[in-house]
């Protein structure tokens, strides 16, 4: 007979086989960028990230300088190399300011990295121990779609401010916050034909499950069209999209990504907020600049989604996009490039029931970024 007792455990022996790599959570993502000190002032002054720790000269640090940042439960990193012809100088010449680490918070960085390397991961880094007066760190790390990398990050045992060899950054720059909370998802672009390798990638290597796919018949417009699979990893804290571009009769966005980047790389990064209203008036008034969205867009927006809690005007007033599934409904909207280059860009989300990604915005969305391509005579 199987108690109670008994069937908990199989269904947790269960769980385990299945989810062979728990992730606690996205932990850091890193930038590579030309000028580490004024983009971490872009993201302090525009965006209301809060100075949290620093690495460089001063501490050591000979060859790269990195400022890091937190709002809500999200950190960046921001890295830029002190000398001349390095690794971090190599990944800025081939792809501008761009995403060069995932960080994902783990119980076991060993572990994980022994899991997803036995599944085909390309190791970056073998399990190190990095310790210092406030306890000790393990890190190690694979290689993903593109030069982007994937770090686990085990810091159960440490209690610095952010990793050892980092201090305390303290300014006297007041940071106000814009209420971001936490990373929905983190979108990757990947070259033709390339997405389905990276989905099983995703599957295989990482344990990771497909929710959701759009074909080209999805997304396209009159010009461009994408392909689209997004994964996610057991608990659903972690959610990947994967974009590939489709054959349309100009250049998608996805192309033009993939020619500015030199590659495959991370796209967007979302980042939600439970007052979608609030946050991108203050993200405005910093300074952040987000697409256009035609004011017909509204016209008939509530007779696609039905009621919503929220009063349209504000929603207009700051092109806010609106889409229903069957569980509830979203709020979202993209900035533009936050780089030199076309390449990443954030956007800002607030789900109120929905679980989906907006592809009822899709075309709307499309159609802004073409009139952008088109101003930069790459469409
Ligand atoms: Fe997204």
């Amino acid at each position: 007979m199987i108690t109670d007792n008994t069937s908990l455990k199989l269904e947790k022996v269960f769980r385990n086989a299945q989810d062979f790599l728990p992730l606690l959570g996205t932990d850091y993502v890193e930038l590579y960028v030309g000028n580490a000190k004024q983009a971490a002032y872009y993201y302090m002054n525009a965006w209301g990230f809060k100075p949290v720790a620093y690495a460089g000269l001063e501490t050591g640090s000979k060859d790269r300088v990195s400022y890091v940042l937190e709002q809500g439960k999200i950190r960046l990193v921001l890295t830029s190399p002190l000398q001349q012809d390095g690794p971090i100088n190599a990944h800025i010449n081939a792809h501008g300011d761009g995403v060069k680490v995932v960080a994902i918070w783990v119980d076991d960085a060993t572990y994980s990295w022994e899991q997803t390397t036995q599944r085909g991961a390309v190791s970056n880094m073998e399990p190190v121990v990095l310790k210092d007066k406030d306890g000790e760190v393990v890190i190690s790390a694979i290689h993903t779609y593109g030069e982007t990398l994937h770090y686990f990050i085990e810091r159960k045992n440490y209690n610095g401010v952010f990793l050892p060899g980092y201090q305390d950054w303290k300014t006297d720059f007041e940071t106000t916050g814009a209420g971001l909370l936490f990373i929905d998802h983190m979108v990757g672009n990947v070259g033709w034909n390339e997405m389905n390798t990276w989905v099983d990638f995703y599957a295989k290597v990482m344990g990771f499950t497909q929710l959701v796919s759009f074909d080209d018949k999805d997304i396209s417009t009159e010009y461009t069209a994408l392909m689209s699979k997004v994964m996610a990893n057991g608990n659903g804290r972690i959610k990947f999209p994967i974009n590939e571009p489709a054959e349309g009769r100009k250049k998608s966005q996805i192309e033009e990504y993939i020619n500015f980047y030199n590659g495959a790389g991370v796209q967007h990064i979302a980042v939600a907020t439970d007052n979608i209203i609030d946050t991108v008036k203050r993200l405005k008034a910093g300074g952040v600049e987000f697409l256009y969205v035609p004011p017909s867009y509204y016209d008939d927006v509530l007779d696609r989604v039905g009621q919503i809690d929220e009063d349209l005007a504000p929603l207009k007033e700051l092109g806010i996009l609106i889409d229903r599934d069957d569980e509830g409904y979203l709020l979202q909207l993209f900035t533009k490039p936050v780089l030199d280059r076309p390449t990443m860009f954030f956007e800002i989300i607030q789900r109120k029931g929905a679980q989906s990604f907006g592809k009822g915005n899709f075309k709307a969305l499309f159609e802004s970024i073409e009139r952008e391509q088109e101003r930069r005579g790459t469409l």
